[in-house]
């Protein structure tokens, strides 16, 4: 069994009389400390995917387990344990606390988990010991979108879920996130999900996944995957 399981997923939403199939059979896996890339044009379903894993929307029918659990089977009370205890989230707006420090704004997430890990030493894990005590404000976006990944970190999940990480980013500080979201892969063993439109990024996974009017279209692995610093879009 594969950590993450996704076996003829739908998603059909209802709006009045309107009915979009978001998934319409998304079959795919990925291996426990894999880096995985979600790629596909706007509108094939990637945060629709993201959401249904990462607990905060239910499937129509199909089966996702993480971890050996079905997720898919969970009501509300399970699900809110999930989305506390086993998954972390990084969107592509950082949505910091704006009155809290870096250090403040990692530690609140800590708070509702079980088993966190230190605040300040994940901030130093992504480059920020000596920015802990300073406001959102007072930091540059890339550097909001690492606090960001530390307060996700922070959980010690075990999967982290990121939606356009480097979507609000510029080139060169976008390259950096997707260097430091690899080495955490490969550092620390986690789970990392990555979901975009550039395909670039597929460059750097150990596995890509490729949507496409709601399915996979194709899943493939890469042995050498590149390192982030080297690719170029
Ligand atoms: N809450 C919702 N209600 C109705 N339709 C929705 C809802 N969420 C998503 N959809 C529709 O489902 C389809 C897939 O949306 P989704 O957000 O997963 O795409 P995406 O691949 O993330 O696109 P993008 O790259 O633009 O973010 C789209 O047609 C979208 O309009
Ligand atoms: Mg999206």
């Amino acid at each position: 069994m594969s950590f993450v399981e996704f076996e003829d997923v739908r998603k059909v939403y209802r709006t009045g009389e309107v009915e979009v199939r978001a998934l319409d059979g998304m079959s795919f896996s990925i291996e426990r400390g894999e880096l995985a890339v979600i790629v596909g044009p706007s509108g094939a379903g990637k945060t629709t995917v993201l959401n249904l894993l990462g607990g905060m929307d239910s499937c129509t029918s199909g089966t996702i387990r993480l971890d050996g659990r079905l997720v898919s089977a969970m009501d509300e009370r399970a699900l809110t344990q999930y989305r506390r205890h086993d998954v972390g989230f990084v969107f592509q707006f950082y949505n910091l606390v704006q009155n809290l420090t870096a250090l403040e704004n990692v530690e609140l997430a800590s708070q509702i988990c079980r088993d966190p890990l230190p605040a300040a030493d994940v901030l130093a894990q992504v480059g920020l010991a000596d920015r802990r005590d300073n406001f959102p404000a007072q930091l540059s976006g890339g550097e909001q979108q690492r606090v960001a990944i530390a307060r996700a970190l922070a959980k010690n999940p075990k999967l982290l879920l990121c939606d356009e990480p480097t979507g609000a980013l510029d080139y060169r500080t976008g390259k950096q996130i997707l260097g430091l979201l690899q080495t955490t892969c490969r550092n620390t063993g986690h789970t990392v999900v990555i979901v975009t439109h550039n395909l670039a990024f597929t460059q750097i996974a150990d596995r890509v996944i490729r949507v496409r009017e709601g399915r996979a279209a194709s899943v493939k692995t890469n042995l050498h995957p590149a390192d982030a610093q080297t690719v170029e879009w």
